[in-house]
């Protein structure tokens, strides 16, 4: 056996606190670099459990990037482990950048507040009291149908009302759709790699064991996907910033539908195209094995915590039961007012203006730094990867440098799953400043890639 080590594991919480407990340990560096964990046969024995359970442990963390695993030799921490998640910082008030530059928000100062104002006082003047009670789980029946022919119309989706749920926003729909595959018997999901980690904390806490894939220019690697789940960014990858190859959607597609396993599609800025009319959503072409998911984070504001699922029909059901088991219905005034906003026009008026925005400042991103920006990059979303050189500077250089600028930045470092030698680059939210800030952004984002030791210029 290697050293003596303490794992904080409960045996209440199975294979899975194992395996968290001793990830844990790895990243809170109670085990180092190159340090020994105890033979398979060691750790069964002292844990008293199966050594089957401890020889999959390791070879989910070697699959995940922890661990180096070789027949006949013993297990070893690897040298640059997964980073944690790290820390929100803050996005207002006290410790609030001056300027701020990290993607996943729209512009809030352009909520439009008049519309949404007066499609709540049409809700209040016309709505019955007996809408105003708990009503149904799946969510409010006319926001379903409004939704039901706005996706069909604009994203192509197929989607009656029966198979759409309303839900709290991507976040929520990962959490619900792992918690139904769990009680389907299915614990294993595959995530992008890289793909937004926030979510792939989600799953995880969810109880799924999540599941690297590849990701190349034209998006996901589907020959590597081999789970009974997985989730995908394919209208716009996050935070690559590439769309999924023609060939490739078919491909996955296929393989969900001959596999019987699900994809969830996070459709989270299919409304942003720039350059031509968006291609339509995955679900398309295999509505019984993709869920569809939508947002309002992107186009209105995440402070609504408002999205959608439009489900392969065996999964409402499972969905209708971690809704109830999470006590969980979407908010009714705001959902009968976001069917207004749908049905009057406004939500797509505000789409467009948004849209004629977004892409000046891409634009104007663009030339700023005209060679950082790879070429299989769409121009569409609200992000775009300013990937940085590999002579330099490094993510952590340009981090440093923004924080003596007061200049919010994301890298793209804790988006992957696996350690190794990543490309470098920041990911940049050019939605996230009002408009007035927007050229004072930028140029601090100039000063910060020139004080760091490069002008993000790509190879
Ligand atoms: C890749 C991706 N998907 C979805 C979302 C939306 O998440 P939510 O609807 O929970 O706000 C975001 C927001 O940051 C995102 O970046």
């Amino acid at each position: 056996m290697g050293p003596d080590v303490h794992f904080d594991w409960d045996p209440g919480t199975g294979r899975l606190g194992l395996a968290d407990a001793i990830r844990d340990a790895i990243r809170k560096g109670r085990l180092s670099h190159g340090a020994v964990l105890p033979s398979t046969r060691a750790l069964a024995s002292d844990l008293g459990i199966a050594r089957g359970t401890v020889t999959r442990i390791y070879a989910d963390l070697t699959a995940e990037g922890y661990v180096h695993s070789r027949q006949g030799a013993p297990t070893t921490v690897a040298a640059d482990v997964p980073r944690p998640s790290p820390p929100p910082h803050a996005r207002s008030g006290p410790g609030a950048p001056r300027w701020d530059l990290r993607p996943g928000q729209p512009d809030l100062s352009a909520f439009p507040r008049d519309d949404w104002a007066s499609a709540t006082r049409r809700v209040l003047q016309h709505t019955p009291a007996s809408l105003f009670g708990y009503g149904d789980r799946l969510g409010v029946a006319r926001l379903r149908e409004s939704l039901a022919s706005y996706l069909a119309r604009s994203r192509g989706v197929v989607a009656d009302p029966q198979r759409i749920v309303v839900c709290g926003g991507f976040s929520h729909a990962v959490s619900l759709l792992t918690t139904a595959l769990r009680e389907l018997g299915e614990t294993d999901i595959a995530f992008e790699n890289p793909s937004l980690y926030r979510f792939r904390d989600i799953a995880k806490a969810a109880g799924a064991r999540v599941i690297p894939v590849p990701v190349d220019d034209e998006g996901i690697d589907v020959s590597s996907v081999d789970s009974p789940a997985v989730v995908v960014t394919p209208a716009h990858h996050f935070p690559l910033g590439v769309t999924l190859a023609p060939g490739r959607r078919t491909a996955l597609a296929k393989w969900a539908s001959a596999s019987g396993a699900f994809v969830l599609e996070d459709d989270y800025d299919g409304e942003f195209r720039f350059d031509r009319t968006p291609v339509g959503a995955l679900q398309t072409l295999a509505p019984e094995r993709v869920a569809y998911a939508g947002t309002v984070s992107k186009t209105l504001a995440p402070g609504l915590r408002l999205g959608w699922l439009v489900l392969p029909r065996v999964l409402v059901e499972p969905v209708r039961a971690a809704l109830e088991w999470q006590g969980w219905r979407a908010p009714v005034i705001e959902q009968l007012t976001f069917a207004e906003l749908l049905d009057s026009g406004a939500y797509g008026r505000h789409i467009r203006r948004r849209r004629a925005s977004y892409r000046k400042r891409r634009d104007l991103l663009l030339a700023t730094f005209p060679d950082a920006v790879a070429k299989h990059d769409i121009p569409a979303g609200l992000q775009l990867l300013l990937r940085l050189p590999p002579s330099g500077p490094r993510e952590e250089d340009v981090l440093a440098a923004a924080a003596r600028h007061s200049l919010g930045l994301e890298a793209l470092g804790p988006h992957w799953m696996t350690p190794c030698d990543h490309p470098q680059g920041i990911v940049v939210g050019y939605t996230t400043p009002p408009e007035h800030a927007y050229t004072g952004a930028l140029s601090a984002l100039r000063t910060v890639l020139a004080e760091a030791g490069g002008a993000g210029r790509h190879p």
